[in-house]
């Protein structure tokens, strides 16, 4: 099953594919999560993304859909987690799945540009595994140190300067691929109310994504 997350930054989307992954073990395709793995270990490609990362533009298209089809040919499905974010990267995509006959579900996730930057605000998250908590909707483990260890951060690109700037983005370069999703010959989009609490986020989209239980928090 290939599954696409669309929608602005601090929308759910990391939070909603981690738990669909471990409800029903759909395999979580994050290409932010990549490249902060890369930048953690010092790569090339985590070099070249730094400085498009912090400021919250985007790493250029080729790069990024050369990761993403090296990715996919080990994959039988994934869930695209903040990609494609531009028309050329849905267009890529498109190409994609479409050679390998693979249907695939997007799922929009609708909310208000108030609540986005009171989530990203709070938000921390475990560098090595991409994990994500808030201070106040999903608390992280006392002295913010995750399970494995390691110590939570707040992302340099959640600071207020940057979530405008991400904000503007979106809406500019991300936006267009509702309408693009929007067209009957491409995949099937459902629109979800992304300002319920976790819980009911989740069981709206397994309901959409035809699963029969509720997905559990991890
Ligand atoms: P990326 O990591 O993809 O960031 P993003 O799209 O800006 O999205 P976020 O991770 O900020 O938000 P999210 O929707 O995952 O929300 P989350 O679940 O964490 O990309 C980062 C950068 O990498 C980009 O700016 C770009 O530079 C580069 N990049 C990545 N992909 C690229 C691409 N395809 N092309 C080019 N460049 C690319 O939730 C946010 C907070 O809210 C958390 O604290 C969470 O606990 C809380 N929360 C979540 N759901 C709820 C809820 N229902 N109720 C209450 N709180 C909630
Ligand atoms: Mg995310």
């Amino acid at each position: 099953m290939d599954v696409i997350f669309l929608g602005p930054p601090g929308a759910g989307k990391g939070t909603q594919a981690q738990i669909l992954e471990k409800a029903y073990g759909l395999h979580q395709l994050s290409t932010g999560d990549m490249l902060r793995k890369n930048r953690i270990e010092g790569t090339e490609l985590g070099k070249l993304a730094q400085s498009y990362m912090d400021r919250g533009d985007l790493v250029p298209d080729d790069i990024i859909i050369a990761v993403v089809e090296k990715e996919l040919e080990r994959l039988p499905g994934a869930l695209f987690d903040g990609f494609p974010r531009t028309v050329p990267q849905a267009e890529a995509l498109e190409n994609l799945l479409r050679r390998k006959s693979r249907p695939y579900t997007v799922i929009l996730f609708d909310v208000s540009e108030g609540m986005i930057r009171e989530r990203l605000i709070g938000r921390w998250v475990n560098p090595k595994t991409g994990r994500v908590f808030h201070e106040r909707f999903s608390p992280p483990p006392d002295g913010k140190i995750d399970a494995d260890g390691t110590p939570l951060i707040q992302r340099e690109d959640d600071k207020p300067e940057a979530v405008r700037h991400r904000l503007e983005v979106y809406h500019k370069q991300t936006e267009p691929l509702i309408a693009y999703y929007g067209d009957p010959r491409r995949g099937r989009l459902v629109k979800v109310d992304a300002t319920e609490s976790v819980e009911n986020v989740s069981k709206v989209i397994a309901h959409a994504l035809g699963f029969q239980d509720v997905a559990a928090s991890p």
